[in-house]
């Protein structure tokens, strides 16, 4: 008996040395020291020793062996557990060690800072931002804009057409004033909302032109609007903009989509002037085809360049190196 308890013992301390995993481990308790055990078997023959002193000493061993073994078990079983809860750390672990170096942290491009400053500014004066799509029917970049077929005006824009089943009927947008039709469509008046976005016009690019641009575009309808609310916002928009030592005017001009119309130039700290965009109160027209009552609301319209005002800001010689896409260009502008 006393050899098979150590043959036993043996046996089962092999198997929890050989076992790798502590759910392996919580299985094999039942299996090396449950009554069905080699080691529960033995004891359930104790009854049958007749001699009370071994049966009590063999009592004793079996029970130093099984406690033996579910110790084994227990030390086992935590090295696993630990051993395993570490991988686990480790792989799912993050690294708040890693550091990203600064000087390969990217820059907003030129155009994009300046149409998010201009957004700003025109929040800052009560205004909502929209967008339109880049790809427009005639009817928005043109017919809605008070310009029917074959109107000349549509001539002082080099149109980009896109192929369509119907010739003619489908463009690269101008301008950003066809969003003006949609903002109208779409929103109940009184609207005040800037529009800024890509145009594309069919011109050969020079240090001054390129044939995709931008604009923004402000749209404001309400009830008796008139032109002084116009050179008022430009003012306003100006100083808020530029700077405090900034003025603006405006000249007579002509668009087919507002009456009457102006262009508008913004006096530098040098006393110099540049031209800025054009602007002027919305066409009866205008405002019949955004769905609106010429009789119940009035309002102004304007539109400018975003680029050309990058390139002032930053005194850039020739608008296409911010398109070149030359690192050693664009990180001068942070
Ligand atoms: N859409 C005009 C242009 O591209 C600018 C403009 C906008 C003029 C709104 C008047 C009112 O030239």
């Amino acid at each position: 008996m006393r050899n098979d308890i150590a043959a036993a013992v043996d046996a089962a301390l092999a198997e929890v040395a050989a076992a790798s995993s502590a759910a392996s481990l919580a299985g094999l308790s039942g299996s090396v020291v449950g009554k069905k055990s080699p080691l529960g078997q033995l004891k359930s023959k104790l009854g049958s020793i007749g001699d009370i002193d071994e049966r009590k000493a063999l009592g004793q061993a079996l029970n130093d062996a099984m406690r033996a073994v579910e110790a084994a078990i227990a030390t086992k079983r935590a090295e696993c557990e630990s051993a395993e809860l570490e991988a686990q750390m480790a792989s799912e672990g993050v690294d708040l060690t890693e550091r990203i170096a600064p000087s390969r942290r990217g820059r907003t491009h030129l155009v994009t800072q300046a149409t998010q400053r201009l957004e700003d500014v025109f929040v800052g004066l009560g205004f909502q931002v929209a967008e339109g799509p880049e790809v427009e029917s005639d009817f928005y970049n043109f017919e809605a804009l008070n310009m029917p077929k074959s109107h000349p005006a549509r001539s002082m824009w080099d149109t980009l057409f896109v192929e369509s089943a119907e010739p003619g009927s489908v463009v690269l947008r101008t301008h950003t004033s066809p969003v003006q039709i949609r903002v109208m469509q779409e929103w109940p008046p009184p609207i005040y909302a800037v529009m800024p976005g890509r145009v594309f016009r069919r011109d050969t690019p020079d240090a001054t032109h390129m044939p995709v641009f931008h604009q923004i575009e402000g749209l404001v309808i309400d009830r008796n609007i008139t032109f002084r609310d116009l050179a008022g916002t430009i003012e306003a928009f100006t100083k808020a903009f530029f700077g405090a030592d900034f003025t603006s005017r405006l000249r007579p001009s002509y668009f087919p989509f507002t009456e009457p119309s102006a262009e508008f130039d913004i006096r530098r700290a040098n006393g110099s002037w540049i031209e800025l965009g054009g602007c002027g109160m919305v066409h009866p027209n205008v405002l019949r085809a955004g769905g609106l009552d010429p009789e119940e609301w009035s309002g102004f319209a304007f539109g400018f360049g975003i680029d050309r005002m990058a390139k002032e800001r930053h005194s850039i010689d020739d608008i296409r190196e911010m398109y070149t896409n030359d690192l050693r260009f664009l990180r001068q502008f942070s």
